[in-house]
């Protein structure tokens, strides 16, 4: 983290997990835990019907309350989809775009990401865009490249000025949801590496004041070691965001 130049962002992805009521009870136990613990934003994304139950729970904390996905229409005949006009009419502002279960199981791209991430800018919405590299590319020596290739792509023709609604959330594929965890060592190595690219694409001062999260099986117990690098301002968080006493601990490490 680097609290001097950046915003450290904790955020959990719920994923498909919590009922609207689940929800309520989550956000319920939680808010004490977390209540005054303002050195990072707290955020939920949270499945479309769970949403409003949860930002009516949030009410009057420190917790934000995002969705885990928007399309580029601001409407019409795309069945399932969701659009930020409509996020926006119920109060959502944050939104996590391109995770990769999206890419791996529902067909996003680059260019799909690239149109969602510019329309929820374009309704003012805040987006966590998720890039990184599966294991075979990791092997392969090649990760730099696919994430700068990633990174490049998801960006393209979003001008400097509206980076400061981005957050960019660097997940290894082969750490989300299995257990192992990138080393702080190799996290941080990657994340440098994002923010290079971000200098090369928007210059020094806009890529030193980019947040960049890390995501992958980060827990209680890894977060403090992984949140101690420069480079790596917070996480995204899935399995340990469904735990309220996993994801405080976290919180905390970010304190
Ligand atoms: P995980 O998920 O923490 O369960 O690995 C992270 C993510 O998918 O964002």
């Amino acid at each position: 983290m680097n609290p001097a130049k950046r915003r450290t962002v904790i955020a959990g992805n719920w994923k498909m997990n919590f009922t609207p009521a689940e929800a309520v009870a989550f956000i319920n136990e939680i808010k004490p835990m977390v209540a005054g613990k303002d050195n990072c934003d707290i955020i939920f994304c949270a499945p479309y019907v769970t949403i409003a139950a949860a930002l009516e729970a949030a009410k009057g904390s420190n917790i934000v309350i995002g969705a885990e996905n928007v399309h580029f229409a601001p409407k019409g005949a795309y069945t399932g989809e969701v659009s930020a006009e409509m996020l926006k009419a119920i109060g959502v502002d944050t939104v996590i775009i391109g995770h990769s279960e999206r890419r791996q199981y529902f067909g996003e791209t680059d260019e799909t990401v690239n149109l969602r991430t510019k329309a929820a800018l374009a309704a003012g919405m805040r987006v966590i865009l998720c890039m990184g590299e599966v294991k075979e590319q990791r092997e392969a020596g090649i990760t730099n490249e696919v994430c700068a290739m990633q990174i490049k792509l998801d960006l393209a023709g979003i001008p400097a000025e509206d980076m400061k609604n981005i957050v960019i959330a660097y997940e290894p594929v082969w750490a989300i949801g299995t257990g192992l965890t990138a080393t702080p060592e190799q996290a941080e190595e990657t994340c440098g590496v994002i923010r290079d690219v971000l200098v090369e694409l928007y210059g020094k001062e806009v890529a030193e004041a980019t947040t960049i999260q890390y995501g992958g099986s980060m827990n209680d117990a890894n977060a403090a070691d992984l949140l101690a690098k420069p480079n790596i301002d917070g996480g995204l968080i899935g399995g340990a965001s469904l735990v309220a006493k996993k994801f405080t601990a976290i919180v905390d490490a970010a304190q």
